[in-house]
């Protein structure tokens, strides 16, 4: 049997560990030819070392001698068993996703550092399997221009994605009445709201159901994970923001639900668990057999549904205004997230200011309509730093 040739961005975080697991079970059916991670070389290279990958990216490294003399980066290096090479910066990231010969790039970078290269991807025409949902936040509207004229395919990876794709089928969209996504709620669903002023970084960092990178798990905490989700479907889906929308459910087994026009709703389930998902992304359209998630249904218990408060979760209903401006402005919101998600891990403002921050980064902007990549890259970098700047 003939492998598949993977692409693997974001390997040495939570999603690419999942991924691995998934290719360690299915070895016969994939192969690595790419990894790439941040700055993490111990973890990339044991990954290499295991899954004998030809091509690592550092995309956080531009130069080792420079940053870093005679290191154990270098001494690692020197140990890689031929033909593996490391690459330094996301240029090369992005040079090789261009080049090389594969069939499917999972992208799980985190944040909007994953665009450059969703966008080099569908432009090969190639197979996208996509976690990275910041770059439909920001350029939901090239990539929609891009897959058209190139024929690529996105098949999505987050789970409430996966979850309306499954259930979708081929169905066509006058048939769809409304998507539901399922949001957990959080860390703070139970807090009383008196006690979001004094919420710490560690507390924001435990999400109840999911084991997931930091950055998605405080957006889990503050909702904003929600509204980006919503983005995500009105891009992948290419339905209007009218027949999209979102509901807590606790228990994180109802991954997503589509609401048809005839009343029937179909929904897709399991213990929360993100191998699937990925399983399901990287052997679409088939089904591989597989052991790693085992659902019983006798043990669930109850599955409940409850609306989002908004006093609770500000931030996901600005984000929802936002998604309708569209533009410039889900980038704006994005950047600023980011860069109040980083001042808030460093203890320079408090949980309820990551809100405020994003209101005043959007209040500031005047919206640019249909941005082109640059705009998009230059509004992001420059909103970020401002914010850091300023605090
Ligand atoms: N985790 C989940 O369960 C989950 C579920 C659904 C969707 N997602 C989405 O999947 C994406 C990845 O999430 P995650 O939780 O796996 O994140 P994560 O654990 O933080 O891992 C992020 C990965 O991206 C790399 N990275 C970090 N900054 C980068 C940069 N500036 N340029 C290039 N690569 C960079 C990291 O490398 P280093 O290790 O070297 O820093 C790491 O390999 C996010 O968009 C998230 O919203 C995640």
């Amino acid at each position: 049997m003939v492998k598949k040739r993977l692409t693997l961005l974001g390997a040495t975080g939570s999603i690419g560990t999942s991924t691995l697991d998934v290719i360690r079970e299915q070895s016969a059916q994939f192969e690595i030819i790419l990894a790439s991670a941040h700055r993490d070389y111990d973890k990339l290279i044991a990954i290499s070392h295991e899954f004998a990958i030809p091509h690592l990216v550092l995309t956080g490294i531009d130069e080792p001698n420079r940053h870093l003399g005679k290191t154990p980066l270098r001494t690692a290096i020197s140990d890689l068993a031929a033909p593996a090479r490391v690459w330094f910066g996301e240029d090369e990231l992005v040079g090789l996703l261009t080049d090389l010969d594969y069939d499917i790039a999972l992208n799980a970078i985190s944040g909007s550092a994953g665009l450059r290269s969703t966008m080099t991807v569908l432009q090969r025409g190639k197979c996208l399997a996509l976690a990275n949902k910041e770059s439909l936040v920001m350029a939901g509207h090239l990539v929609k221009r891009i897959r058209q004229a190139t024929g690529a395919q996105i098949i999505p990876v987050d789970s409430e994605h996966s979850a309306l794709f499954q259930a979708i089928g081929n169905s066509p969209h006058s048939d769809i009445r409304t998507l539901h996504i399922t949001a957990s709620g959080g860390a703070f669903r139970d807090l009383p709201l008196d006690r979001f002023d004094s919420i710490t970084p560690q507390q924001a960092l435990q999400h109840p159901n999911w084991d997931m990178g930091a950055k998605v798990t405080l957006d889990s905490a503050t909702m904003f994970n929600k509204a980006l989700e919503v983005i995500e479907a009105h891009w992948l889906f290419d339905l209007p923001y009218n027949h999209i929308d979102a509901l807590i459910h606790p228990q994180s087994v109802i991954h997503s639900l589509v609401e048809y026009v005839d009343g029937s709703i179909l929904a897709q389930l399991s213990v929360p668990d993100m191998r699937l998902p990925i399983l399901y992304a990287l052997s679409h359209p088939q089904r591989f057999t597989s052991s790693l998630v085992d659902t019983n249904l006798l043990r669930l218990g109850t599955l409940t549904f409850l609306p989002i408060e908004p006093e609770r979760y500000p931030l996901f209903y600005t984000g929802l205004e936002v998604a309708r401006s569209g533009g410039i402005m889900p980038t704006v919101m994005n950047a600023a997230n980011e860069a109040a998600l980083a001042l808030f891990i460093k203890g320079s403002i408090p949980f309820t200011a990551i809100h405020r921050l994003v209101a005043t980064a959007i209040d500031a902007q005047t919206n640019i309509p249909d941005p082109d990549l640059e705009t998009i890259l230059a509004i992001n970098r420059q909103t970020y730093s401002r914010i850091i700047a300023d605090h």
